[in-house]
């Protein structure tokens, strides 16, 4: 197992759009291992292939405060939602910065399991809003996109300042 590097917004390659995974192979075994460990470490409650710099539709969420209910999910797919929640979200690719945002109240997802079988899945409260979070880093899209421009601005030079800091203490 290793512990993978986070990409921070505004990293370009945090908007490439996932490919779904073809095989569910020892290659993407490992890498649900390290990404659980690196969630788990950082910590966190679910991470994103591509936050790993790994452009497939895989995700790992686990909401529990013991940290022992790993859920994976691999090319998943809504295929219902319903009503409308506001929850303040963070992101490990999004350090400090936390802001309400608006998603679907409960989701019903379609996925493949860690071994490549499929489930169907209803989820509510923290982990639907989780779900929807992660999916749309296989989209490209991180949750300050739904902020307003200004905020959004702001938070990027923020992270960008922060970015430059470290680098500079790296010397
Ligand atoms: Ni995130």
């Amino acid at each position: 197992m290793a512990t993978l590097t986070i990409l921070n917004y505004p990293d370009p390659r945090l908007h490439t759009v996932a490919k779904p995974v073809v095989d569910v192979n020892a290659a993407i075994k490992q890498l649900i291992e390290d990404m659980a460990e690196t969630m788990y470490a950082a910590p966190g409650v679910g991470l994103a292939a591509t936050q790993v710099d790994h452009h497939v539709q895989l995700i790992v969420i686990d909401t529990t405060k013991e940290q022992n209910n790993l859920q994976v999910f691999i090319n998943p797919k809504i295929i219902a939602k319903n009503g409308l929640t506001e929850y303040e979200e963070g992101c490990l690719s999004v350090p400090g910065v936390y802001e309400l945002v608006t998603r679907a109240e409960t989701v019903k997802v379609e996925a493949l399991d860690k071994n490549g079988k499929k489930f169907i899945l209803e989820a509510d409260g923290l982990l639907a809003i989780c779900i929807q979070h992660e999916m749309d880093h296989l989209l490209g899209k991180v949750f300050v996109e739904y902020l307003s421009p200004l905020k959004r601005n702001r938070i990027r030079k923020k992270l960008v300042k922060q970015a430059r800091e470290v680098e500079r203490n790296a010397y």
